[in-house]
């Protein structure tokens, strides 16, 4: 399974990972596609540490950056990271923090020991900047993606200057009519099927509109393929690769804490929802008490973005650091996609990539074998 892009990025299997764990990127760049890491949890100092290591133990194979610049979002016009964050900080409503609050206490969820360590969130173009500013020092990193919209063009600029390419997730045709005109590199095409941020079309409506409409932009299909069976459907549908999120989510390498890995396992494919209570945009996770909470009507509506990832990062952190005490997966942030249905197992990374090839090859067999002699 070879094609024409995976070819340009120098890797043997068209198999894309995004991931925010550095160990699955690694382990995925290694085993012959390629890790792309999420960094919108980090600051720049913290990117540095994470590519570092990345570049400690990747050898010679590739791997990508992911950054997270919406289109549209409250405090556009802020010029400096620390001027953007002290305005959200101040438009979060007490209402709000009270809600989240309590939210976590009647659950039981401990606080951090120190909430000032730093750890930030990058959801804007003056702090995605430094971000692709780290990652474009690194030689072996090829690919930058974002999410949430089209990049700057400042931005795209940069990376393909530097003889790297740029691409963007898209969930609707015209946000990838946007990323072509705008002059893309590529497109991961999104449907609502996947975790995180999903808009409405299914992934088997939206890839080959996406193909036929933007050609001859490559198209990567994401959304709704944990199996070597559905990697086929989306090739043959004239995808150039694979995007998955989901699937390394429960890998032996990933940074799951076992009650995590416990729900996902739990869970089936009727278990998720697309809500905003987490980012301020819709994203599919994992149904619980938190995101139905957000959705009653006695209860505060999800700020806009950022504002409402600023006001639950916190949540986040705590809900993953403490994943298994007291009541805490009842409020945990849990995002993934309606693949948890058949997530099942711990596997390792390599034995994913080896599972989905020896299942492509067999979807391949069987449509062989229903052409006529
Ligand atoms: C836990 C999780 C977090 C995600 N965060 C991001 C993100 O920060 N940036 C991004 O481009 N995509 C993000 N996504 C979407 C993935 O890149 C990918 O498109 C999606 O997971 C594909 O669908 P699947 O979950 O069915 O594999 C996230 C997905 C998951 C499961």
């Amino acid at each position: 399974m070879q094609t024409e892009f995976a070819k340009k990025l120098g890797i043997d299997v068209p198999i894309f990972a995004f991931t925010h764990c550095r160990d699955v990127v690694v382990a995925v760049s290694k085993a012959g596609g390629i890790g792309v890491l999420g960094a919108v949890g980090y600051s720049p100092a913290q990117l540095k540490e994470e590519l570092d290591w990345i570049d400690e133990h990747i050898g010679d194979h590739v791997y990508g950056v992911d950054t997270a610049i919406p289109q549209k979002y409250e405090g556009m016009d802020k010029t400096s990271p620390d001027e953007l964050v002290a305005m959200i900080q101040d438009a979060i409503p007490e209402e709000h923090r009270k809600f989240a609050a309590g939210l976590l206490s009647s659950h039981g969820v401990p606080e951090l020991p120190d909430k000032d360590d730093g750890v930030t969130l990058s959801f804007s173009a003056v702090q995605g900047q430094l971000l692709v500013d780290e990652a474009l020092t690194r030689p072996n990193c090829r690919i930058i993606v974002n999410a949430l919209g089209t990049p700057p063009a400042e931005i795209i600029k940069q990376v393909q200057d530097s003889g790297r390419m740029i691409g963007a997730l898209a969930g609707r045709l015209k946000h990838g009519i946007n990323h072509k005109t705008a002059g893309l590199d590529f497109v991961v095409c999104q449907g609502t099927e996947g975790g995180g941020h999903a808009g409405e079309v299914t992934s088997m409506v939206l890839w080959p509109q996406m193909v036929k409409e933007l050609a001859p932009l490559p198209i990567l299909a994401a959304g709704g393929i944990a199996s070597g069976q559905q990697m086929m459907a989306a090739m043959s549908m004239g995808v150039e690769g694979v995007w998955l999120g989901s699937m390394w989510l429960n890998s032996s390498e990933a940074s799951a804490e076992p009650a995590q890995r416990e729900s996902y396992m739990k869970a089936t494919s009727e278990d998720t929802v697309r809500s905003k209570s987490f980012t301020g945009k819709t994203a599919r996770m994992l149904k619980n008490e938190w995101t139905e909470a957000w959705e009653r009507e006695d209860t505060p509506d999800p700020l806009p973005m950022p504002l409402q990832g600023y006001l639950t990062f916190d949540a986040v952190r705590r809900t993953h650091k403490y994943a298994g005490v007291a009541e805490t997966q009842k409020v945990a942030f849990n995002p993934i996609g309606q693949v948890v249905g058949q997530i099942n197992q711990i596997e390792s990374c390599r034995d994913i990539m080896t599972r989905l090839l020896t299942e492509y090859a067999e979807s391949y067999e069987r449509i062989n074998s229903l052409m006529p002699e």
